[in-house]
C-alpha cells in the first residue's frame, strides 16, 4: 500500500491548525454568485485565492469575464517535459438563506464536533482550499512541485458556469494539461474514499404564465377568467405520468443505458433505503420504476421542480386570482442527452399542453452536459493510489447524482483526462442551512492531495 512520504506528513501535522483558520477567513467572505449584491465579495474571493497562491510561489492572474472573475494561477519551474495538472475548483458559495435555520451564522465558521460549518465549507472552498495547502506542503517542504500545475477557480459554478466555456476555448493553449484534478464532490460514506464515474448533466428553465392584465377579484371573475397558477399547476402535472416516469414526448430517446458492470459494481456498494430516508425525515421514496435508489440517483435524468411562485402567500386569507404565475424546473441528464435539445422538447411539450386563456414563456436559463469517465490513465491510478495512502483503504467507484457543467468541456476543449475526487460526506448540508466539511475529511484531503501530485508526475513522466 502505498503511504504519505514523512516529509509531506510531518508539514501537514505542523501546520493543520494555520490550515483551518486561513480556510475560516475565506470562508467569511460571503460570495454568494447569484445575488448581484455580492459581486464585490465574489471579487474579494478570487483577489483572496490568487494572494494565497503568489505566498506559495504562483505567477497569478485574476481574469475578468462578463460574470465573477476567473482566478489562474500557474507554476511551471518542471519544465516542458513533465507533465501539466490542472486543478479546477469553485470559489462561489450558494446563498444562504434560509439564515435562521442556521444554528451559528453561514459566513461565521464555526467548529463543532469535529465539523465546520459555513456556507462554502465543503462546496466548494473548502476542497479547493485542500489543494492549496497540498500544493503549499511541495513547495514548503521541497521548495518545488513534482510536476507543472495550474490552478483554475471560478465564481460562476453555482450559477452554471456560463462564462467558462468560452474561458476554455479563448485560454486553450495557455491551459493545455496533461490531466485534470476536481475535489468538488462527496465520498460515498465516512471512511471510505470515492472516485467518481459519472455525473448528470442539467437543464435548467423557468416557466411564466401569464393570464390577465392583472391581478382580479376571485368572485367576480373566478370561473371565468383561467387561472395562471392552477394553469401552471397542470402543466406541471404532466411532466410525469403515474408511474413516475417523465412523459415527455422524446425525452428518454437519448438516453444510453450504463454498463452492466457499472451497474453490477453499484449494486454492490453497502446501500441502504431505510438509511437515505432516516437522513432527510421521510417515510417512503418515490421514483422511476424499474431502478434502485443509486441507479435513479446516478444513472437516470428527472424532472424537478425548484420553485412555485404566484398569488398571494401571506398571512390569512385573501380573495385573488393572480395575473401570473411562475416555476423553476431543472432536468438532470444522463449520456447522451442534450441540454439545448432537452429544452426544446420541454417547451414544444409545454406549448401543447398549455390551456388556452394564458400565454406560457419557457426560458432555458443555463445548460451543462452530463458526464462518464473512462477510469483509465495515469491520473485514475495517480488518484487511487493517493486516496489509499490518505485514507488507509482503496476507493470505491461511484456515480453522481450532481452536476458540475465544465467537466465535460474539460475533455472536450482540453483533451484532458478528469479525475473527480471528493472529501464531502453524505448529509453535508450542501446548499441548505448548517452546510459542513469534516475537519478530517479536510486534513485527510491535504495529504491525499500531496501524494496525488507525486504519483501523477511520476506515472505520467514522458519517457
Ligand atoms: N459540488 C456541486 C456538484 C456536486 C454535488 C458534485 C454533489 C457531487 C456531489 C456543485 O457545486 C453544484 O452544486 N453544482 C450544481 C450545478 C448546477 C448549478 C448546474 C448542481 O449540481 O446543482
Ligand atoms: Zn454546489
Amino acid at each position: 500500500m502505498s503511504s504519505i512520504p514523512a516529509d509531506l506528513a510531518a508539514w501537514c501535522t505542523a501546520n493543520e491548525a494555520r490550515a483551518l483558520d486561513e480556510l475560516c477567513a475565506w470562508l467569511r467572505i460571503p460570495s454568494v454568485s447569484a445575488r448581484s449584491e455580492h459581486a464585490a465579495d465574489c471579487a474579494d474571493a478570487a483577489q483572496f485565492l490568487a494572494t494565497e497562491l503568489t505566498r506559495i510561489g504562483f505567477t497569478t492572474s485574476i481574469e475578468p469575464t462578463p460574470g465573477h472573475p476567473i482566478v489562474v494561477g500557474e507554476w511551471r519551474a518542471a519544465g516542458p517535459n513533465a507533465p501539466t495538472l490542472l486543478i479546477y475548483g469553485h470559489y462561489d458559495v450558494q446563498p444562504a438563506e434560509p439564515l435562521e435555520l442556521w444554528t451559528t451564522p453561514a459566513f461565521e465558521p464555526t467548529i463543532r464536533d469535529g465539523r465546520l460549518y459555513a456556507r462554502g465549507s465543503v462546496d466548494d472552498k473548502g476542497q479547493l482550499h485542500l489543494h492549496i495547502k497540498a500544493l503549499e506542503a511541495h513547495m514548503a517542504t521541497r521548495g518545488a512541485l513534482p510536476c507543472n500545475v495550474i490552478v483554475l477557480a471560478e465564481g460562476e459554478e453555482e450559477v452554471g458556469s456560463v462564462n467558462l466555456e468560452a474561458f476554455l476555448e479563448r485560454e486553450r493553449d495557455r491551459l493545455a494539461c496533461d490531466a485534470v484534478v476536481i475535489s468538488d464532490s462527496t465520498m460515498f460514506a465516512p471512511g471510505i474514499p470515492s472516485i467518481l464515474s459519472s455525473l448528470r448533466g442539467m437543464a435548467y428553465l423557468q416557466i411564466d404564465v401569464r393570464g390577465a392584465n392583472g391581478d382580479l377579484h376571485s368572485g367576480m371573475y373566478g370561473g371565468a377568467v383561467v387561472n395562471p397558477a392552477m394553469a401552471l399547476a397542470r402543466i406541471l402535472a404532466t411532466m410525469h405520468d403515474e408511474t413516475g416516469r417523465i412523459a415527455i414526448p422524446g425525452f428518454y430517446d437519448e438516453v444510453r443505458p450504463f454498463p452492466d458492470h457499472v451497474r453490477a459494481q453499484m449494486r454492490e456498494l453497502p446501500f441502504s433505503d431505510d438509511a437515505l430516508m432516516h437522513e432527510v425525515g421521510v417515510s417512503a421514496l418515490g421514483g422511476e420504476p424499474g431502478y434502485t435508489t443509486l441507479e435513479r440517483l446516478w444513472t437516470r435524468p428527472t424532472c424537478e421542480v425548484n420553485g412555485l411562485l404566484s398569488g398571494y402567500t401571506g398571512e390569512g386569507a385573501k380573495t385573488v386570482l393572480p395575473a401570473v404565475s411562475m416555476a423553476k424546473v431543472s432536468f438532470r441528464l444522463v449520456p447522451d442527452q442534450h441540454p439545448e435539445r432537452i429544452a426544446d422538447l420541454v417547451r414544444a411539450h409545454v406549448e401543447r399542453v398549455a390551456p388556452a386563456g394564458v400565454t406560457v414563456t419557457v426560458t432555458h436559463l443555463h445548460g451543462g452536459r452530463p458526464w462518464r469517465a473512462e477510469l483509465k490513465g495515469p491520473i485514475i491510478d495517480a488518484g487511487k493510489a493517493a486516496l489509499e495512502a490518505a485514507f488507509g483503504r482503496e476507493p470505491v467507484i461511484t456515480g453522481e447524482g450532481g452536476s458540475i457543467p465544465v467537466v465535460g468541456d474539460f475533455e472536450r476543449i482540453l483533451g484532458a483526462p478528469v479525475l473527480l475526487m471528493g472529501f464531502g460526506l453524505p448529509g453535508e448540508n450542501a446548499h441548505a442551512p448548517d452546510e459542513w466539511i469534516s475537519v478530517e475529511n479536510y486534513t485527510l484531503g491535504i495529504r491525499a492531495g500531496a501524494v496525488l501530485y507525486d504519483e501523477f508526475a511520476r506515472r505520467a513522466a514522458r519517457s
